[in-house]
């Protein structure tokens, strides 16, 4: 197939010099600009309007509100070039078809033309200007059910613009329907326009089957879905019922890449001029070809389709991280990377280089690619590094939990999932690995810690869906006044429909003094009281930040109920919010001192502002000695006793970065920058709240800085009541000690180690003696072994130190005697009686050690047991031990002979 596709290509050659995707993009921009289309820029790949999608997956994310007529278009129709990152098929990229990053070519109607245009421009544009032969087009439309009939509109259409019936197939919602593109919003069947690389490619007829046609389940390559058309015509409430829209809109989209490779009659996207510079500047790095070998291609492939994703990523402003889509750039940097270091031998910073031929590449079209270029080279190149030295310590532990695997046994799936999770070492690597050894993975055991991953973030992020949910689409406007009020007089400005957990649901505020978690910091709690009807009174449990406002989550506690347009007074728990600023502010000025001890490279990498305690990861090479710790705790006591004023302004972005602001790593800023200022000394960028002057954080205790990672240390802190609370009751303990060992405070541990110490000699000078006098025991014992029946039977008491010591005694006793012995020794062990039996293995098919101590247990109290050879009883009476003892020969006499007679 491959080779038959290599001289079609050829054959091709001519065309595909003439249309390179860059002329595809301008000839779809010109071509419905032409046509009364506006031209708009893509938009960001973080979608702007939408806090429930990670990326931008399709053209018409910017213009959602058009379409359900919440905002009026600025033009009834519109043309785009979206860059778009589709992230569910991440690990399918490799394969000669599936992209992460790619180009979506659209026109949109906004209640203007419907499917007649649509349909009849983009056979147009297809087989006029791009020139692709009509015989090479199929279609497909939407074939109806329960709930939308047949399109037979759309199919009559195209078989006006000349499309013959038999290469148009009905397809099911499955295939043939979009959107709506989240729970709710505007949908509508739509029509897909297929390239056909000709019958060789498939594997039956579709004129006798349809699953040989084009979007068949067959799946034959010979058909590549080149353009969506989408027909919105209904809106999909939440509650999943249809309604017609009122005004019907156009949505369409084509993948660049795939247009590109129809024009070039080449089968696969990466054998478009697309992927070709990034293709070229590896083989420099490698000396490697696309070609070379199906493994290595696939390395190439994830590289080429990476190396754009990153660029982007980087470009619109996000940065490597373990949530959202900071996570996905961090995944896809660090597996193009494994590819190209494992596997193609090319460097971290080489593959830094291969996002800068992205930016050659496209940054005519896309400037902002131009503009970040040294935040690409850097950041991939940041990033890159650390994998690959991840890839050197994860491969470390992977190389001794190998080793510790007993023979057969398959890696713990837990060990992957470590890997995996705390050292970012993916699993694929982890099976590569494995494999090379001819060793698997405990794949059910990985899948099961995976998976209990993924319930703990769904659970997390399940309250913030619904919230968002809640109240899409509802018209109110709220205002945060948190930061002047704790709290006020308002009304209730919507509520939840439906609330589905129990007695709790959300509401919003006209003024909304409750923080919502945010920063690090979490959300206030507190009470809102009705004033409008008697005695109403709701808890407020959380806030949640949702777009531009808030929405809080709430819970009945009194009264008959709140509706929409209530009057109420909402307070915020101020004891917790002061507890909660006074840990913010301590937070920030301890940064500033970790700044000041450590140095300047400590970066902020993540924090925890609660009422309870702050936490502040931060990221730092070197090593943090106690001395270091001990000034970071001082100089922090210092400018919280010297009360420094705290305020707070908003600013321009620009501006905060000349005043030295400090800004998260990562994060995305608006234009206006609110910059909390701690007297001039320390400057950051925070929407949190804070106290008014450093004294009242009140107290500050560092209670542990630990080594997260590579790099990464985690440091907690008590401040205020906390911080007083656990000084007080540690002081408490201290003076009791005092009290008791009857030393000065001070001298409190030089005591405990005095005594410490005396414990130790005076137990092991006991153990000692006790031992010495065993010895001397032992020869007597010896000497006292009697024979029942061929058996040495030795039964006494003895004195010992513990039970190891009685044990040796007795280890010691049977050695000497030597043969089939039965030895039984007790000691009184502080009070409780012990008692040993050990016997010669021999012995083993006629007694037991376990069964005689079982049996000896009935006279001497307390449980024991054991093996054949070895047994202990404990807990018994000491003053038992004699009678005890005098029972073991008759006992064994019993056993030995009966033994014999079996
Ligand atoms: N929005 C449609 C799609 O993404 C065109 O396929």
């Amino acid at each position: 197939m491959r080779t038959e596709r290599e001289a079609d290509a050829q054959d091709q050659t001519k065309r595909r010099d003439e249309i390179q995707s860059q002329e595809i993009r301008r000839k779809f921009l010109d071509f419905f600009e032409k046509r009364g289309h506006r031209v708009y820029p893509g938009s960001s790949l973080i979608p702007h309007n939408d806090p429930t999608v990670l990326l931008t997956t399709a053209g018409m994310q910017q213009f959602i509100t058009y379409f359900t007529g919440e905002d009026s278009p600025p033009s009834p129709t519109a043309v785009s070039v979206q860059k778009c990152f589709r992230t569910p098929d991440i690990e399918d990229v490799g394969d000669q078809s599936h992209l992460t990053f790619f180009e979506m070519l659209g026109n949109f109607s906004f209640g203007d033309y419907f499917k007649k245009e649509a349909i009849a421009w983009a056979w147009e544009f297809l087989t006029q200007t791009l020139g692709i032969p009509e015989e090479k087009l199929w279609v497909t439309i939407f074939s109806g059910d329960e709930d939308a009939p047949e399109d037979l509109e759309a199919k009559r259409l195209w078989m006006d613009v000349g499309v013959p019936e038999h290469k148009i197939f009905g397809l099911p919602k499955s295939e043939n329907w979009w959107g709506p593109p989240g729970e709710s919003g505007p949908c509508g069947p739509c029509s897909e326009v297929y390239y056909d690389y000709g019958e060789e490619f498939s594997n039956g007829d579709p004129s006798e089957d349809p699953k040989f046609g084009p979007g068949g389940e067959a799946g034959d390559p010979r058909f590549l879905e080149i353009w969506n058309l989408v027909f919105n015509q209904y809106e999909q409430r939440r509650d999943g019922t249809l309604v017609p829209l009122a005004k019907t809109g156009i949505d369409t989209g084509m993948g660049l890449e795939r247009v590109t490779a129809a024009v070039q009659n080449v089968m696969y996207v990466y054998d478009t001029d697309v992927y070709t510079p990034v293709f070229t500047k590896a083989k420099e790095f490698s000396g490697v070809g696309l070609g070379d070998s199906e493994g290595t291609d696939r390395s190439l492939r994830i590289l080429a389709d990476h190396a754009r994703g990153m660029a982007f990523l980087v470009a619109d402003g996000v940065r490597p991280g373990n949530q959202g889509r900071e996570y996905v750039l961090r995944r896809i940097i660090r597996r193009a990377t494994r590819e190209a270091y494992v596997r193609l031998g090319i460097s971290a910073a080489q593959v830094s280089s291969l996002a800068g031929v992205v930016v050659d590449r496209m940054g005519d079209f896309y400037t902002e690619l131009v503009a970040a270029r040294s935040d690409i080279e850097r950041i991939v190149g940041e990033e890159a590094a650390r994998f690959v030295e991840i890839y050197h310590s994860g491969t470390e532990l992977l190389d001794r939990e190998i080793a510790k695997l007993a023979e057969g046994k398959k890696l713990s799936g837990e060990v992957a999932f470590l890997l995996h999770d705390t050292y970012g070492f993916p699993v694929e690597v982890t099976r590569d690995v494995l494999e090379e050894r001819g060793l698997a993975l405990d794949e059910a055991g990985f899948q099961a810690a995976m998976e209990g991953q993924r319930e703990r973030a769904r659970s997390a992020v399940q309250g913030y869906d619904r919230a968002v949910a809640a109240f899409r689409g509802a018209e109110f406007t709220s205002r945060f006044v948190g930061y002047e009020r704790e709290q006020i007089e308002t009304r209730i400005v919507a509520l939840e429909e439906a609330p589905d957990a129990p007695g709790e649901f959300y509401v919003a505020l006209a003024e909304n003094p409750f923080y919502a978690t945010g920063g690090g910091q979490v959300a206030d709690k507190g009470w809102i009281a009705s004033m409008s009807r008697d005695g109403g009174q709701l808890v407020v449990l959380d806030a949640v930040p949702a777009g531009d406002y808030q929405v809080l989550r709430a819970r009945l506690e009194n009264g008959g109920g709140f509706a929409v347009g209530d009057d109420v007074l909402a307070s915020v728990d101020r004891v917790r919010r002061q507890q909660i600023e006074a840990n913010h502010t301590a937070t920030h000025i301890l940064h500033w001192a970790l700044r000041t001890v450590l140095g300047k490279e400590v970066h902020q990498a993540g924090s925890y502002v609660g009422p309870d305690r702050l936490r502040f990861d931060y990221r730092y090479s070197g090593r943090v000695t106690e001395e270091e710790l001990q000034q970071v705790q001082e100089q922090c006591l210092l400018k919280i006793t010297e009360n420094q004023p705290v305020r707070y302004f908003t600013t321009t972005i620009d501006e905060a970065r000349n005043l030295g602001a400090m800004m998260l790593f990562g994060e995305k800023y608006g234009d206006l920058v609110r910059v909390v200022e701690v007297n001039g000394f320390s400057r950051e960028l925070c929407a949190g709240t804070h106290v008014r002057a450093s004294a009242e954080v009140g107290a500050f205790k560092i209670l542990s800085n630990r080594k997260h990672g590579a790099d990464l240390y985690r440091i907690e802190v008590l401040t205020g009541r906390e911080a007083l609370d656990y000084l007080t009751r540690a002081a408490e303990k201290a003076e009791r000690l005092s009290e008791v060992l009857r030393v000065e405070l001070d001298d409190v541990v030089g005591a405990v180690q005095g005594l410490q110490g005396e414990v130790r000699e005076s137990r092991d000078s006991a153990r000692e003696q006790a031992l010495r006098k065993g010895m001397e025991d032992v020869g007597a014992l010896v000497a006292g072994a009697e024979s029942v029946d061929g058996v040495k039977v030795v039964a006494g008491r003895v004195v010992a130190g513990d039970v190891k010591g009685l044990r040796q005694v007795s280890d010691d006793v049977k050695n000497r005697v030597g043969g089939p012995a039965v030895v039984v020794l007790a000691a009184d062990l502080g009070g409780k009686a012990v008692l040993i039996a050990n016997l010669h293995e021999s012995l083993s098919d006629r007694i037991r050690a376990g069964d005689l101590v079982r049996e000896l247990s009935s006279t001497l109290g307390g449980g024991g047991g054991g093996g054949p050879t070895m047994a202990q009883a404990g807990g018994g009476d000491p003053s038992a031990i004699e009678q005890t003892l005098a029972r073991v020969r008759g006992i064994v006499a019993g056993r030995v002979s009966s033994g014999a007679d079996g």
